[in-house]
């Protein structure tokens, strides 16, 4: 069982070695860990932010554990030499095209969540975001207008295809929770997402058990915090995905919580936090590392079927939360490795 260690850039390194140190303590048989250059490190070592080592690495590993990928040197590159290139080259070249990312109220959070208790302690759902289309990998340009001025723009656009299979991941998930998909779209504005409204529909058909229902991005961010209680899974394009999640993270306490898998066809996947590479805290060593530690569990659930190992992650986190431990984001004082020592302990 080979993963890639991806660490990045910021919090990255950080956050990532005590899901290292997580992994380690359960003693797999079998299990290698290797790591690679990702992000701007890698645009400063070799020129680019996905060298083809690291992709070739990601290719034929079982399952990579991302850290976060952003440098604030590197943001007046030209694009191709972003950071977080990376990242997206990742979920383009290996065919990543379903982002799950489950947010649930850990017991004892109530009051770290932005919500009212009452409303937070109601919150499971899972977000179910398309990864290898929309808006991000339309074309796109500045353009310089007749009066001069630039004109930057960027194609947004869905194919039947592209919903159909991410439908499917939506419905199937659905099945194996509380039976209820809401699809979110701007179906009222945007021809996109009338496409991705009218194919979610026809693959209802597949699912009669599934109760569907449709919202537009604008409400459902409103929803998420009146009600998040009502949602059990979300499925959605790539852009209002990303934005709907990190809110969704301060719904039940901090971005230093929520976890994703990345995954395709087959079972390799890619496991990173949601969050980013947080450069007003890199360094420091406070970086909360639970939502890295909850990727990992993911991992071991998703690509290499170890339920069972999976789940005693995500008790001991729980456990430490129950407990306690708390780091900055969570109104703690508690730095990145000692909340890692914590959760080893309860392991
Ligand atoms: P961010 O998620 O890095 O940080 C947002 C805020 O949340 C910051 O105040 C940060 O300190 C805090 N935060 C994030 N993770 C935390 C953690 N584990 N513990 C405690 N606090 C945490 O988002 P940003 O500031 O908008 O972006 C910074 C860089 O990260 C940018 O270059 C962006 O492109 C990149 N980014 C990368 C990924 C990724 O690699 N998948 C995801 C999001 C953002
Ligand atoms: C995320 C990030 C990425 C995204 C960026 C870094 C490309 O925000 O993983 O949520 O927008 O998908
Ligand atoms: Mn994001």
């Amino acid at each position: 069982m080979k993963i890639a260690v991806l660490a990045g850039d910021g919090i990255g390194p950080e956050v990532t070695r005590e899901a290292v140190r997580v992994l380690e303590a359960l003693r797999l048989p079998d299990l290698v860990l290797m790591e690679g250059d990702v992000g701007g490190v890698a645009t400063k070592r070799h020129g680019t932010p996905l060298p083809a080592e690291t992709l070739e690495m990601a290719r034929t590993c079982d399952a990579i554990l991302f850290g976060a990928v952003g440098d604030p040197d590197c943001d007046h590159l030209d694009r191709h030499l972003r950071p977080e290139q990376a990242i997206l080259g990742l979920r383009k070249e290996l065919e990543l095209f379903a982002n799950l990312r489950p947010a649930k109220l850990f017991n004892g959070l109530e009051d770290a969540s932005a919500l009212r208790p009452e409303v937070a302690s109601a919150i499971d759902l899972l977000i179910v975001r398309e990864l290898n289309g929309d808006v991000y990998f339309g074309e796109k340009g500045i353009r310089t207008l007749p009066d001069g001025q630039r004109q930057g723009w960027d194609m947004m656009a869905y194919s039947e295809s592209e919903v159909r299979r991410i439908a499917h991941v939506g419905f199937r998930a659905a099945q194996g929770r509380r039976g209820r998909l809401c699809s979110v779209d701007k179906a009222n504005v945007l021809e996109t997402s009338q496409v991705w409204r009218d194919v979610v529909t026809e693959v209802a058909r597949d699912y009669p058990e599934v109760e569907l229902s449709h919202m537009y991005v604008d409400n459902a961010a409103m929803q998420l915090v009146r009600n998040p209680g009502q949602f059990d899974v979300v499925v959605t394009g790539n852009l209002f995905g990303d934005i709907l999640s990190d809110q969704a993270s301060m719904c039940v306490g901090s971005i230093g919580l929520l976890a994703s898998a990345s995954l395709g066809e087959g079972s390799r996947g890619l496991y990173e936090p949601i969050h980013g590479s947080a450069p007003d805290i890199a360094g420091q060593g406070k970086a909360n590392p639970m939502a890295t530690i909850l990727s990992a569990a993911m991992l071991l659930r998703h690509s290499l079927h170890l339920e069972d190992q999976a789940s005693r992650i995500e008790t001991a986190v729980a456990k430490a939360l129950a407990d306690g431990v708390r780091s900055g984001d969570l109104g703690g004082t508690m730095g990145t490795a000692a909340i890692g020592d914590a959760i080893l302990e309860r392991l």
